[in-house]
Parts: C-alpha cells; structure tokens; sequence
C-alpha cells in the first residue's frame, strides 16, 4: 500500500507515463552534509593517534585521537576524540571514534545489534616506529599508524583486507555552542564565521533547524585487491555496485518515494550500511553502524569510468581495489570490520551481530493475495472461495488500510466487516490465515481511544518546538507514536492484545507498512529530521540534552515500530505462537522482527527483473525473508507478464501478490484460462517445496546465511559468478534463473561447479548438465528454469491441497541428485509450524544421505522429536549409473522388501512407496 494520491495514479493511468517525482528528494549536492563532506579531499589526515594514551585492557585498545593542525610548527591540537578498538569473537572487530568531551552526547544507534557483542581477547604485540599491532585469538590482527590515523586489518591469512583512513576522509564534526551576534552596540558585534547551512538549511519549502549544528561523520573504507562491493540495501541498482564518482553517491534514507526508479542509487524504503568485498584474492566486510540519513561513494578501481589518474593518486597505479566511503549526518564513527575468509563467513559474522530471522510460522512461506483492498466480507469470501473452485492452493488473505473505521488502526469498518471473527474462522477452517495492516500513523480525531491516550500520556513523537508533531498521511491529520520511549513500545505492544483489537485471533497476523514513517507533508515526504524523540533521562535532561533528534534516529524508527508489533503479537497469546509481521522500512536487524517486500513497484518488465537483485542484496544483509509484489503493484500486468511473476515469486522466499485500489482486479482465475493453469502450476509448485523452504529458514535460524543466496557464496572462487545477480541459489540445492524478458524462446543460464565437476539436474526432466558456464537454455511460457545441484536432496509434497496446513501430514518425496561419485545430502526439519514448542525438542531436524549401499534418514538433533504422521512416499533417485539390484527398508527393527522402477534412458530410480515414517530414523540398504 501506498504514497501519495490517486489523484497521482488517475494522472498516470491517462498519461501512461511511470516515474519518480526526483524533486521530491534530496541530491547529495541539496544535502548539506554530503555536500560539505563529498568535497572534503584532504591531502593528509589530520587525525593523530597520541601514542602516549595507548590502553589496552580486556578485549579493549583506546586512545586518545587528535585533529592536529600541522601546517604550523606548534602542531596546535585543534579537537580531541577518544577512539575505542574491540577485539569480538569470530574475527570481528569494532573501532569506535567518538568525541572525547562531547558538549552533549552523540547518538548511539540502539536496535541494530541483537546484543552486546561478544568479546574475543586483544593482545598488543609491538609498539614501535609509532605503529601499533594488536592481534584477537584467532590469528587476525590490527595495525594502527599514529600519523596520521591508519587502521589496518590483517586477516588469518596475513594479507591486508581492510584500510580505514587511507583516503584521510576520517571526519568527526565536533557539536559547537552556537555563538550569538551582540547587536546593542556595533562595535560589539561578533561576526561568528561560519558555513552557510551550519544551523539549519532549507529544502523546497521546509526548513530544518539544526540546534546542535553540523555533526556530521564519515570514514573512507578501501578493500585492497578487491574485485567487487556488495550490499548496503535499499537500492534498485545491481547487486554489485557501481563506482559513484560520475553521479550520486548510493543514499540510505528510508524514504515512501512514490514510483521509483528502476537502476538508481536514490534512497528508497530501506537502509541497511553494511557492505562486502569479494573477489579472486579475498572477501571483507564493515557494517557502519549508524541510523542517520547516510550518503556511500564508491570506486572500484577495475571500472573503465574510473580515470588512470586517480588510479595512479590514490594507488600509485594498483589497479585492483575498492574505496567506498560512508558519510552521516551525525552520530559517531562505529564500525565493524568482518575479516572471515568466505563470502558465506562474512554473510555469518554481520548476522551473528544484528541476529537472524527467527523460524517463520509456516503458513507465511506459502502463497499471499492481497490487494488494495478486499472491499468487505463478501468479497474475502469470493476470493477465498476462488482459490477452492480453481484448485489453486493459498494461505493468507490480505486486508490493506480500507478494512478500518475510517484509517483508525485497531478498527473494523462496521458497514464492510460486521463479523470479524466469524471471517477469520471461515479461514481458519480451510487453513488459511489473514494479515491485517497497521501502519504507524494515528489519526488525531476526536474521540479515537489512541489519539485521546496518546495526546494525554505525551505519547506522540514532538515537533522542534516540543508540541505534538502532526503530519498529514492516509487519515489526513496524523501524529506519530514515539516508539523510542518504552512506555509508548509497551502501550502499543498491548493493542494487539485480543481484546483491544476484536476479531483477531492468533490466525491474524500483521503487516506495518509507512513506517519510514511516510508524510505526505514532510521534506522528502517523512518526518522532520528536527522532531524530537524520547532518550532515556540517564544522560542528563536539559536542553539539547533531553531529546533526540530525528536525524540521529530516522533509519532505525520503523524498527522501533515492529520491535514493538513483535512484543505485541508475542504478548497477545503469552509467547505461544510465532508470529508473522511485513515491515517496509528496513534497517539493521529487520530480520529479527519481519519479513520485508521491496515496496510499491510497478507491472513492467524492468520491476520483475529487479526483484532479484534486490532481494539479493537485502538477503547478505541479513533480510532473507523478501519479496516483491507479484504481477506489480502499480499498473496492471498482461499475462505474459503476470505468469512470469507468479513463476518467479514462487521461487522467492516472500510470495505474495498484491495491488493497487485504481487497477483493475487480476486474481488468478480473471486471466485466461490458459494463464490461470500457468499460475495453478507456479503456485503448486511452491507448495511441493514448502517442507523445503520451511528447512532452508529453520538453517537461516541456526547458521545465519542467506536463504536466497548469490552463487558466488557457494562458488567464491569463480569469477564468471561475482556479477551474477539474474540467478541465485535457494540454500546450497536448487538454482533459479527466473525467466524476466518478454517473449523469449531461451534464456542464459549460468551453471557454476565446472572446477568442482558439478552437475546440474532440471527438476522437470531430472535431465543432468555439466556446469560449464554460460548455456542457451529453451523455456517456453510454462517454464521456470531451476536446477538441482548434484549431491542435494529436495523434499518435496506432492499433493494438491487448498493451504499448506492442510499438508501438515502428507507424504513426502525425497528427490536425490546424484553428484558424479554417486552421493548426496540433504536435510529436513518438521514441527507444528506455528508455536514455539520447537525451542522444547518438538521438532526433528534430519540429515538425509545417499551412497551407493545406503540411503539413511538420522537426526542431527538427537534430543528433539516430533510425532509427525508423514511418510516416504516415494524417492527418486536421479544420475544412477548402475542401478541396484534390491533394496531394503530397515526402520525400528523392522525389514522391508521395496520396489523400484527405472525411468528415462535408465537414469532415474524410482523406488515405491517406501512407507517409512518419518517420526524415525531410517536406513535403505542397497544391493547390486
Ligand atoms: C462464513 O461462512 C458461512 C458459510 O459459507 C457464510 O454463510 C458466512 O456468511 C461467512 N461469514 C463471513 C463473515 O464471511
Ligand atoms: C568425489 O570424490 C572425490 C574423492 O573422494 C572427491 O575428491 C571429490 O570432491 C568428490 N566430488 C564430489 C562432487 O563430491
């Protein structure tokens, strides 16, 4: 659900035409800080570290840093700053750069990391020649050069990964009194010179006020003999990312932009800093841990846009390098340096900080309809109904804002929805849940039990004058609730409580949706950044001292608001029962709370195609829980267009379709019969692989890598994949190239593992190919290119149920990819997909593996258990050289003949109706 006006989409729809608004939004060069801090290019740094200051205690090195000011002999000391380097488990570093004495304390970010880091030791080794090197338990180490300020990290390999300072871009603005002009008498007058902007600038029509001043904060960051950078979500640009020298800087500033652009460096939705390197030679990592409005440049000194010149200045004529550099509005310098040896060890360091996504209710890793807006009962009910009468399975029916007494949250239009609960439980008996949007805007009307609270108890986010901030968004005038005071979290945390919202159930889930926060009034359509919020009164209380700003804490606030959704819906049912939120704003440690779609896009080509790469890029940062609108939110998808986005969505670990209120209707069944079949099958599909995923996010859990992964994590050593951001692996078993062009008879298929001798079943025709790069590979309209890698097992449940809980007990088929030595792993994991009795040993997480003499099913957890009444319907076995003569069941003592049939040019083994249970472990023994 969306932005700005119909009036806007009525425009579009006559005009046709589909662009962003760029006025609407800063460019560096309208943001002062990037403007200030872009053209700051020192010669030297003039950040010192003074040697004599050096303490090293625990897993702790600080010091005092200095900016000096060396172009006079004296060497004045003009600032001084206290840096902090902490030694973390699992060869992770933290360097922190704050001011020593501050005038008021710097924002700290406070949500992104799931705890206080873990500490690994820090032993210094030498302090000699005014460099100090410091080494973790774990073989990596630390060198710092006093003069000026040069950090660099050496990772177990004793190779240079990370340089911080080496560009001198280090930059801390210290917070300044502002000085008053003395106007009574002339002579008096103080002339304070200062820069332009310093304590406040203007943007359109809004001026922010700046009371405490420029405090901004930037570090350069060079990846040496890298090849290519990644991450830093949300962008609609490419997975690795482009040198930024010739244009814009990549921006983080959640931002409702209203039709964005597809291929763009401008801030959207999301905003997570974290970014690796990778490439033939080593992978690195940082995340700058900081919630305000940040700008990245980016060069990449293997780009051809990239002039010998500055090649030649910055490197002395080392061609391969990455330089990027971070720069925020304010907040410290806090950055964590990730020196693991793989890009899947980078990928598990960043989330071993800002934590994984916690095991998803089932349901919500199946099929979602949605639209803006399922006008009442009646028509919940037809779209329900539809599903059965088409055979097309689903789980969740979506309700968007219309649902609610007048876009009063916690309320039901009483015209439209009189029997809430009744419409749940006509979903629940078939299975199927609903998701209810909330989104973080209150309407101030009178007589609104949640504007009367929060206009009473001071629960509303304050404007620079300390009065309730009112914005203007879907109710029209709005105030924001102020999430960052626990008293606010907990009061909202309650209205999901059964009883404060009614008709819910433990079957209604929630979707909070501008929480960037969208205003449709504000500067770039969000909050002020000089509205106040809540900070803890430990830190003193007056003044400047009493609040935050929202330009220290912007990227972190919808954080704050599913944070406190998650409490809520943990609250409503005492923890039994997980639950499912969709957040559109995204920072670090989403992942904790929500699921996240990549916003209001359009049905165009381009928006299908761009889903990958940015569900790529949001899944290294630790947001493996994505997806993207099906069939496109805004506009209306021909069904070409429509089928190839049901094909890849159900490929995509979020699936869920969903439109605009001024397009027309496109449920499955409105299309041409021809299509609904194609979308009946895409939809199927997902459904045979939902044991599949269910495992790929319980792995997610444990291990903290990304579901939906580039395949350079699995293959890091071959080149052809660093680019790749068309395809991608789901866990280390399927590839999936989506088919994203119009009318094409064959598409480029990347089949990475030739070094590695890799084979690549298609899971239609269980036909096998030798990775060998690039290939030509036919698709015809009902085609959805994935591959089974060589050496995986896949669940899979096979038959056709209307929602996944219908499934809960059906038979499995276990299909085995042979690698070419004739073996293969896989694994499972089974629960009651929706409580948190896993955590209690009610669940079983298998292995399953296949040698020529045996296939065995065995737990990794020994301890857990769960009564599953499913079994091994079948199990395909495909890439057999020479098929066994017999096979044998053994189970709890218990031998069994079995059958098998050969298929398919003698390569596929079928053996029959094994019937074992899966509640316990199994053995097939094979004889040739
Ligand atoms: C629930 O289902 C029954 C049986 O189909 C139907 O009569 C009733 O109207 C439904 N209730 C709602 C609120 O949709
Ligand atoms: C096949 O076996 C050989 C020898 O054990 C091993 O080196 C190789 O990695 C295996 N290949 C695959 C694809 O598992």
């Amino acid at each position: 659900m969306k932005t700005l006006g119909l009036l806007l989409v009525a425009a579009l729809a006559l005009s046709g035409s589909y662009a962003v608004d760029k006025n609407n939004f800063k460019t560096c060069d309208q943001s002062g800080f990037c403007k200030r801090l872009r053209g700051f290019k020192p010669e030297k740094s003039q950040y010192t570290l003074n040697l004599d200051t050096v303490l090293v205690h625990g897993n702790v090195l600080s010091a005092e840093v200095n900016t000096v000011d060396t172009s006079t002999p004296q060497r004045t000391v003009l600032w001084h700053y206290a840096l902090r380097l902490s030694a973390l488990v699992d060869g992770t570093f933290r360097v922190e750069i704050d001011e020593a004495d501050p005038l008021y304390p710097r924002y700290r970010t406070q949500l992104a990391l799931k705890e206080e880091p873990k500490a690994d030791g820090l032993k210094l080794l030498s302090n000699e020649n005014g460099k100090l090197t410091l080494a973790n338990t774990q073989g990596q180490k630390v060198i710092i050069t006093a003069e000026p300020l040069l950090l660099e990290f050496v990772n177990a390999a004793g190779e240079v990964a990370v340089v911080l300072n080496d560009n001198g871009q280090l930059v801390v603005e210290p917070l300044r009194v502002k000085k008053e002009r003395i106007d009574d008498d002339e002579a008096n007058v103080v002339d304070v010179q200062e820069e332009e902007g310093t304590w406040g600038e203007n943007f359109k029509s809004h001026h922010d006020s700046k009371p405490r001043g420029n405090e901004a904060v930037s570090l350069d960051i060079s990846f040496p003999e890298a090849d290519h950078v990644y991450g830093i979500p949300e962008h609609t640009d490419k997975f690795s990312l482009h040198t930024t020298t010739s244009g814009e800087p990549y921006r983080l500033f959640n931002l409702d932009v209203f039709e964005y652009d597809l291929d763009s460096r401008m801030a959207i939705y999301g905003a997570v800093p974290v970014m690796y390197s990778h490439g033939t030679k080593r992978s690195a990592g940082v995340f700058w841990h900081n919630s305000a409005e940040t700008w990245v440049d980016v060069v990449n000194y293997a780009d051809s846009t990239v002039v010998s010149s500055l090649v030649n200045l910055v490197t002395g004529g080392q061609k391969r390098r990455v330089d990027a550099r971070f720069m925020s509005e304010s907040g410290i310098v806090d950055v964590f340096v990730f020196l693991g040896e793989k890009p899947a060890d980078l990928f598990r360091q960043y989330t071993a900080l800002t934590g994984t996504a916690p095991l998803p209710p089932k349901f919500s890793l199946a099929y979602h309809q949605c639209r803006w807006n399922y006008n009442d009962e009646d028509d919940v009910r037809g779209v329900d109904e539809n599903f059965d009468v088409h055979d097309i399975p689903a789980d969740v029916i979506w309700l968007d804002i219309e649902y609610t007494d007048r876009k009063k949250y916690f309320t039901w239009d009483h015209l439209k929805f009189p029997h809430p609960a009744e419409m749940v439980a006509n979903l629940t008996a078939k299975g199927r849940k609903l998701v209810t949007i909330i989104d973080p805007h209150i309407k101030r009307e009178a007589g609104y039990f949640l504007h009367e609270d929060a206009t009473e108890m001071g629960y509303y986010v304050k404007d620079k004058d300390g009065k309730d901030y009112e914005g203007w968004c879907w109710p029209g005038s709005s105030s924001y609730l102020d999430f960052f005071n626990p008293v606010v979290s907990k009061y909202y945390a309650e209205r999901y409580q059964y009883d404060n919202f009614p008709g819910t159930s433990k079957d209604v889930h929630i979707w909070n949706d501008m929480n960037e926060p969208s205003v449709f009034n504000g500067p770039e359509i969000t909050m002020p950044k000089d509205c106040r919020h809540y900070k803890p009164p430990q830190d003193g209380n007056d003044g400047l001292a009493a609040f935050w700003e929202h330009r220290h804490v912007h990227n972190e606030y919808g954080l704050w608001n599913i944070r406190a959704t998650h409490e809520g819906m943990l609250l409503r049912d005492n923890s039994k029962y997980r639950p499912f939120i969709l957040t559109r704003s995204t920072f670090a440690g989403t992942q904790r709370y929500a699921a996240v779609w990549t916003g209001d896009n359009a049905a165009e080509w381009g928006f299908l195609a761009v889903s990958v790469p940015m569900c790529l890029s949001l899944a290294a940062a630790g947001v493996s829980f994505c997806g993207s609108d099906v069939g496109g939110f805004f506009k209306y998808p021909e069904a070409e267009l429509m089928t190839r986005w049901y094909q890849a969505g159900a490929f995509q670990p979020f699936f869920r379709a969903h439109s605009h209120i001024e397009t027309k209707r496109r449920e499955p069944w409105l299309y041409e019969p021809a299509t609904t079949a194609l979308i009946r099958d895409a939809t199927r599909r997902r459904y045979a692989l939902i044991d599949f995923w269910y495992t790929l996010f319980y792995e997610h859990s444990i291990d903290g890598l990304p579901v939906m992964r580039p395949l350079f994590q699995e293959f890091p050593a071959e080149e052809d994949t660093y680019t790749i951001d068309d395809e991608y692996l789901l866990g280390n078993a399927l590839l999936v190239r989506p088919v994203v062009e119009p009318g094409v008879t064959s598409v480029k298929v990347y089949l990475p593992g030739a070094a590695s001798r890799t084979l690549w079943y298609d899971v239609d025709t269980y036909h096998a190919h030798h990775a060998n790069g690039y290939l030509t590979y036919d698709v015809t309209l009902a085609k959805i290119p994935v591959f089974q890698r060589g050496g995986s097992i896949v669940p899979r449940k096979e038959r056709v149920r209307r929602s996944s809980a219908l499934m809960a007990d059906d038979p499995y088929t276990l299909v085995v990819a042979l690698d070419i030595n004739g073996t293969a792993q896989g694994s499972l994991y089974i629960d009651d997909g929706e409580t948190y009795e896993y955590l209690n040993n009610k669940h079983i997480y298998a292995k399953l593996t296949f040698e020529p003499n045996a296939m065995t099913y065995s737990f990794i957890d020994e301890n857990a258990h769960y009564p599953t009444r499913s079994w091994v319907e079948r199990i395909v076995i495909a890439g057999i050289k020479s098929p066994p003569k017999t096979a044998k069941l053994t189970q709890a003592g218990k031998q069994t003949a079995l059958q098998m049939t050969l298929h398919k040019g003698n390569d596929v083994l079928v053996v029959r109706k094994p019937a074992a249970n899966m509640a316990q472990p199994w053995t097939i023994n094979f004889t040739y």
